[in-house]
């Protein structure tokens, strides 16, 4: 990987996602969740402040250690006790339908295979139990959605892979989940920063008769 995407990303993440003025979407992305919860991409734990107080227990799967380093105050200042549970949200270490629920906010972008992520997430997630996300990726306008393409290789190489044009809430859907609740909008900004703004605000759901 190396030292820009090893060292540099995730603290340059970590500092513009805490100053991006997210912490109302960050709240409704986290609202509802409970009982015992995976988080996917916890990143530098950016999330915790906002987990509501029925969430008994958190895992977390972070494969950057420095990202996990830099969420150290804010798990020592979490009243839900953490845990690092894996390193890679493509293979979980996590027994079927072990979880109520899962949060993933801004890392189904970067995680390679999201397919197979999100096909972890249906398992580990028990019948019922809900993904609650908060992602960027493509855009409804063909403009912006252009725009998105030319700029999504050079994006990966600056920002750890990054991508710009993955339609998340059709992942959701293709892994076998419920889409039973999606608010997508530009995040307010300039227009030229619209490659990077269109986001999705959803909760799905394990099909309670699922195999
Ligand atoms: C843009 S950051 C978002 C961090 C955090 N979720 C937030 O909202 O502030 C993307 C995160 O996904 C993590 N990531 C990348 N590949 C991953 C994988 N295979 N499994 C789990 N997380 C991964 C990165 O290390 C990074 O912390």
């Amino acid at each position: 990987m190396g030292v820009w995407s090893d060292r540099v990303v995730p603290r340059l993440t970590d500092r513009a996602l805490a100053a991006a003025g997210l912490d109302d979407l960050r709240a409704a992305a986290c609202a509802g969740l409970h009982g015992r919860v995976l988080e996917l991409g916890f990143g530098s734990g950016l999330n915790l402040r906002h987990l509501p107080a029925a969430v008994t227990t958190l895992d977390a799967v972070e494969p950057a250690d420095v990202a996990w380093a830099l969420s150290e105050r804010r798990r020592a200042r979490s009243r839900v006790p953490v845990h690092r549970s894996g390193l890679d949200g493509q293979r979980l270490a996590a027994d079927d339908e072990s979880y109520d629920a899962v949060l993933v906010t801004f890392a189904l972008c970067s995680i390679p295979d999201p397919a197979s992520a999100l096909a972890e997430v249906r398992r580990v997630l028990r019948p019922g139990g809900a993904l609650h996300l908060l992602e960027h990726g493509l855009a409804p306008d063909p403009g912006v959605a252009a725009w998105q393409r030319r700029l999504d290789t050079t994006q990966q190489r600056l920002f750890a892979g990054c991508h710009l044009t993955r339609d998340v809430p059709d992942l959701v859907a293709a892994a076998g989940l419920e889409v039973t609740e999606l608010d997508q909008r530009y995040l307010p900004g300039p227009r030229i920063g619209r490659a990077w703004s269109y986001a999705s605000l959803a909760v799905a759901r394990r099909p309670l008769d699922a195999a």
